[in-house]
């Protein structure tokens, strides 16, 4: 890897630490997903980073994939996930925790856990590791947990961590948190690992539709409105996913939200744009996450999260 690459890996890595800080402190039960999100927004350029995906905010039983959009009315409950991105020249970090927003502190041990996994990984990453040495790991923190606190949690076994390229947030490298023959060698790159726990089953299925798009395919749009967002998706986020946000921050002067809303459904529709959808725990049970991500290069590895 090239001493600049390193330097934008280590530079968002700084970021995304700073808005973890910035996000803790301001979530507080009650208070409005699109408010968090937007502060978050304007928290990573105000430090000089780039939003590498829409933050996502996903509230107990839903794993992933959900970000508000304007005048969403969710609020901070139960236990949320905070997943941010931060790209700096298109490195990127990727990183993140959850909140227990309940009085009695209910998900403590689920958490406790999952930070439990996600250090003892950290501890073991080194250069020229193999990736199934991830899973090993995870699978023997987990079950020690459970045997040593007569707990029944799981690791969600189809959620997993992936290399990270520029611009690029899944970049072909698929590192699971159970155990697997992935003889591939961690070296010259960068990834994040990233387990989830839950009281449920441990696997998860595709809900609604999360307010998260990414451009799908390049067939021609005849609607002019639509066309004219297209090119701005095109221009503004290339290959990133965005959100209907960040449209209405950027193009609120020439088209309303409504109108903004319906293009992107159109656009959908035509399967020009995907809109992915939420990643919810089989047996609707509540679901932490915490996630860092490793830059490992000739021999050295830096964790730019934590
Ligand atoms: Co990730």
């Amino acid at each position: 890897m090239e001493k600049q690459e390193i330097e934008a890996y280590v530079k968002a890595g700084e970021i995304a630490k700073e808005i973890k800080n910035f996000a803790r402190d301001m979530i507080k039960p009650g208070i409005k997903l699109i408010d968090v999100a937007e502060s978050i927004d304007g928290k990573i350029f105000e430090l000089g980073g780039e939003p590498a995906f829409p933050v996502n905010l996903s509230l107990n039983e839903v794993a992933a994939h959900y970000t508000p959009a304007p005048r969403d009315e969710k609020a901070a409950e139960g236990i949320l996930k905070i997943d941010i991105g931060v790209a700096v020249d298109g490195y990127i970090a990727d990183t993140a925790f959850s909140i227990d927003l309940t009085d009695d502190g209910e998900f403590k041990g689920m958490m406790e856990l999952n930070e439990k996994i996600l250090q003892n990984v950290t501890d073991k990453i080194h250069a020229g590791m193999e990736v199934c040495e991830v899973g090993d790991s995870v699978q023997e923190s987990l079950e020690n947990w459970n045997k040593n606190n007569n707990s029944k949690f799981s690791v969600i076994k189809s959620l997993s961590g992936h290399s990270l390229g520029q611009d690029s947030i899944h970049d072909g490298l698929t590192i699971s948190n159970h155990k697997n023959e992935n003889k591939t060698i961690l070296d010259n790159l960068a990834f994040a690992v990233e387990p989830f726990v839950t009281t449920g089953v441990g696997d998860i299925y595709e809900g609604q539709p999360g307010g998260i798009y990414v451009l799908q395919s390049n067939a021609p749009v005849r609607d002019r409105d639509a066309r004219e967002v297209l090119q701005f998706i095109k221009e503004a986020f290339v290959t990133r996913p965005f959100c209907l946000r960040w449209l209405v921050k950027e193009l609120s002067d020439e088209l309303s939200e409504g109108k903004l809303r319906f293009v992107l459904s159109v656009l959908v529709k035509q399967g020009i744009i995907y809109e992915y959808p939420m990643l919810i725990e089989k047996s609707k049970k509540p679901v932490s996450q915490f996630e860092n991500t490793f830059v490992v290069n000739d021999g050295k590895v830096i964790c730019t999260t934590k």
